[in-house]
Parts: C-alpha cells; sequence; structure tokens
C-alpha cells in the first residue's frame, strides 16, 4: 500500500496540523511545535519513556522504532551550518513528504505506533521521541544503556524536511565507498559505520518495502509482531553481537546480508573493526552505545544549547519541591547553576568550571554543588 492510499495518513496529517500550543505536566503552556520549538517536558519524557516500554511489550516493534530514529537524524550533513537546513534528529520524518522518500519505505507504521504517545505527551517533541523511542528499543531488546540528552527542537512545517537521497543505498556500485560518502557526510568515522551497522542484529528486510530480502524465512514466518520478511539474525528481537558473527560465518540462506553488510568483512579498515566485534561483544556494545548516543545528536538543535542530560532531569524534579522559585526561574536556569552563590563559584571554579559553563566534564559533580548550595539557602 503506498503512503498516499494510506488509511492512517489523515489521521497523521491531522495531527500535524494540530494546535501549536499545548500544556505541560505542570500545567503551564509551551509552544511545542510553534516554529521556536520549545524542549521536551522532563516529566513527560520519564513518563513517554514508560509508555515506549509497554508499547514494545505489546508489538515487540523494537526493530522498525530503531530505524525510524536513525532515519531521522542520518540525514544530518555536517558541511551545514544551519538548521533545519542541516538536517538531523529534528522531527521531520514525520511529515508526509519525508515518509514518501524511497527508504523510508514502512516506517509510516512507526509513526502511527508512536503518535498515541506523542498524543498524550504534547510537551515531547517528535525528534526527542523518535530518539528516545529508538535507545529505549535498543536497551529494552537487552542491548547496552545509550547514554541519551534530550531537548531537540521540532521543524514545524514539511518544507523544512530535507531533500531526498541523503540516506544510503543497500546496493550501491561501490558500497564501501557509498558508506564512506554517506557516514563521513554526518561526521562519523569507519568504526561508527560498523558499530552502528550491527544494529541490524535487530529486524528483518521486507521485499514490499526495500526490495530487499526474502518474503519469508523459517525465521520470520511466525513473526512475532506482523510474519515475514529476512532477517540478518536467528534471534532477531534480541540485541547481540550475532550480526558480525553470522555474516562473517555466511552458513544460512535464511539469512540476510547486504551488499553494504558484507563489505564490513571486506574493506580492510572496516574488516579491523567487524573482526572485533564478532568475537568481543562487550567491545561492540561500548562502541555501539557511543555511536548511537552521537547519531541521535546529529544536526540536533537543544534546548538547552548543551541538551538535558538524566542529571539535569532529576535536579529539575528536586528543585520542583520549591513552589515559589518555580514561578520565577524556569528549570533550565536551575540546572545550570542559578542558586550560584560565593561559595558554589569558588567551588566550582577550583575544579575547573565556571557558572555560565558548567564543568564539561563531570556535569553531575555541577548538579551536586548546586544542591548542596540550595539546601543551606
Ligand atoms: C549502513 C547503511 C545501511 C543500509 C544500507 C541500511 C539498509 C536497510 C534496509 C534495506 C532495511 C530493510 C527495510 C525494510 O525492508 O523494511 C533496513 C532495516 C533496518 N535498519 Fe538499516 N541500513 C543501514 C544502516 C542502519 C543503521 C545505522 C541502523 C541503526 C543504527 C539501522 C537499523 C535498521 C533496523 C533496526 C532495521 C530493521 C527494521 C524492521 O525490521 O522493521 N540500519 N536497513
Amino acid at each position: 500500500m503506498s503512503i498516499r492510499s494510506s488509511p492512517l495518513l489523515p489521521h497523521i496529517l491531522r495531527y500535524q496540523k494540530r494546535s501549536l500550543i499545548g500544556t505541560t505536566s505542570s500545567g503551564r503552556f509551551s509552544t511545542f511545535a510553534s516554529p521556536k520549538c520549545a524542549a521536551s517536558d522532563p516529566d513527560q519524557l520519564k513518563s513517554a519513556r514508560e509508555d515506549i516500554k509497554e508499547l514494545l511489550k505489546a508489538t515487540f516493534c523494537h526493530p522498525i522504532l530503531v530505524r525510524l530514529g536513525w532515519h531521522d537524524a542520518g540525514t544530518y550533513n555536517k558541511n551545514i551550518e544551519e538548521w533545519p537546513q542541516r538536517g538531523g534528529a529534528n522531527g521531520s520524518l514525520r511529515f508526509e513528504i519525508e515518509l514518501k522518500h524511497g527508504a523510508n519505505a514502512g516506517l509510516v507504521n512507526a509513526l502511527k505506533l508512536l503518535q498515541p504517545i506523542k498524543d498524550k505527551y504534547s510537551a515531547v517533541t517528535y525528534a526527542d521521541l523518535f530518539q528516545l523511542a529508538s535507545a529505549t528499543a535498543i536497551e529494552e531488546a537487552r542491548g547496552p544503556k545509550i547514554p541519551m540528552k534530550h531537548g531537540r527542537m521540532d521543524v514545524s512545517v514539511p518544507e523544512e524536511c530535507p531533500e531526498e537521497g541523503r540516506l544510503p543505498d543497500a546496493g550501491p556500485p561501490s558500497p564501501a565507498a557509498h558508506l564512506r560518502d554517506v557516514f563521513y557526510r554526518m561526521g562519523l568515522n569507519d568504526k561508527e559505520i560498523v558499530a552502528l551497522s550491527g544494529a541490524h542484529t535487530l529486524g528483518r528486510s521486507r521485499p514490499e518495502r526495500s526490495g530487499w530480502g526474502k518474503p519469508e524465512t523459517k525465521y520470520t514466518k511466525d513473526g512475532p509482531g506482523a510474519p515475514g520478511g529476512q532477517s540478518w539474525t536467528v534471534q532477531w528481537l534480541k540485541f547481540d553481537n550475532s550480526y558480525f558473527k553470522d555474516i562473517k560465518e555466511k552458513r544460512d540462506n535464511d539469512l540476510l546480508a547486504l551488499p553494504t553488510d558484507a563489505v564490513l568483512f571486506e574493506d580492510p579498515s572496516f574488516k579491523d573493526y567487524a573482526e572485533k566485534y564478532a568475537v568481543d561483544q562487550d567491545a561492540f556494545f561500548k562502541d555501539y552505545a557511543e555511536a548511537h548516543a552521537k547519531l541521535s545528536n546529529l544536526g540536533a538543535k537543544f534546548d538547552p544549547p548543551e541538551g538535558a542530560s538524566q542529571e539535569t532531569i532529576i535536579l529539575h524534579k528536586f528543585n520542583q519541591r520549591s513552589s515559589w522559585q518555580q514561578n520565577t526561574i524556569n528549570w533550565k536556569e536551575r540546572a545550570l547553576g542559578c542558586y550560584e552563590t560565593k561559595d558554589s563559584s569558588r567551588i566550582r571554579k577550583g575544579l575547573g568550571g565556571t557558572p555560565d559553563k558548567p564543568l564539561p566534564t563531570n556535569y553531575f559533580l555541577n548538579i551536586i554543588i548546586s544542591s548542596l548550595v540550595f539546601w543551606q539557602f
């Protein structure tokens, strides 16, 4: 079924055109879908993550959520400075024009799954929701914990979508050169190309979507989820290093290896990493988690500019205890040291940070300093 004829389309478009004003969990207004889109509300992000976990349990949609996050972020072009022209994790993939790009075939189904969560947590941006869903899917499939930050702003109109052709082809004439063209443009390197390709340990390829893979195999004919397609691994809902083992061994015709997968064991530089990951799952998990986090931030415009880490969110909740302060300062200022006094400033500077530029290497320490001073105050 084409996207244009999908019964889902009116539903999606209705939400895209919805009111530009929403409320946060604390009842304040937020312009989450306006051109100057505010960052996601931390409380809502936390609850949305719990809802994503429930969705995963019910529908086994881990793979397509990972692909959705990757395809939103993977349009990034490091040679373009302006946002959103540079592409990347900005929620543009919710628009029909981008969903219709050939590389995105089938991703309308992922949007359909996430839309009720977006509706429930209107103060979470699409850009954050896509990346949160992808990282949560990896973790829930028993993969590594991804060190995420949030606060990505959304583009607001379809005209801000990137042009077609920024994502990789599975069967280009020269797969290694093509992967480097595309991933280097995103600012990623050989190690990150190989590690990220390991996400194909999850999921299936469907000929009716991408044109690649068998209609079904012994590993996919019974689902879980919608049956069919061809997987790269036997247990395609478990995140582990079997993708690298299976491609290396090439012994099962029911398992898929796209030309861009196979080249990871052919190109000398890629091969070093692929061989390592095939024997060392810990090394794969470590490199994957780092590369995934980097991918999820590509091109994103954060509010606050450095993004909200888990620590920032904890501090936000902590500070909510004091309602009179909540009315006068926003959570971003609190996270960045609005309780700065002579004492905290001295400690922070002694450790190499400044009030408006907290210690870059130890964000958590900044929060502890702010918290201690807060209690004295
Ligand atoms: C290296 C270049 C890449 C190419 C050429 C490529 C290509 C493809 C293709 C053709 C499919 C099948 C889509 C379908 O028929 O439904 C697919 C699926 C998938 N891709 Fe990639 N991909 C690449 C990189 C990545 C990366 C970097 C990630 C994540 C970090 C990723 C995650 C996935 C997942 C999870 C699926 C399974 C989706 C599902 O089961 O619904 N891919 N990819």
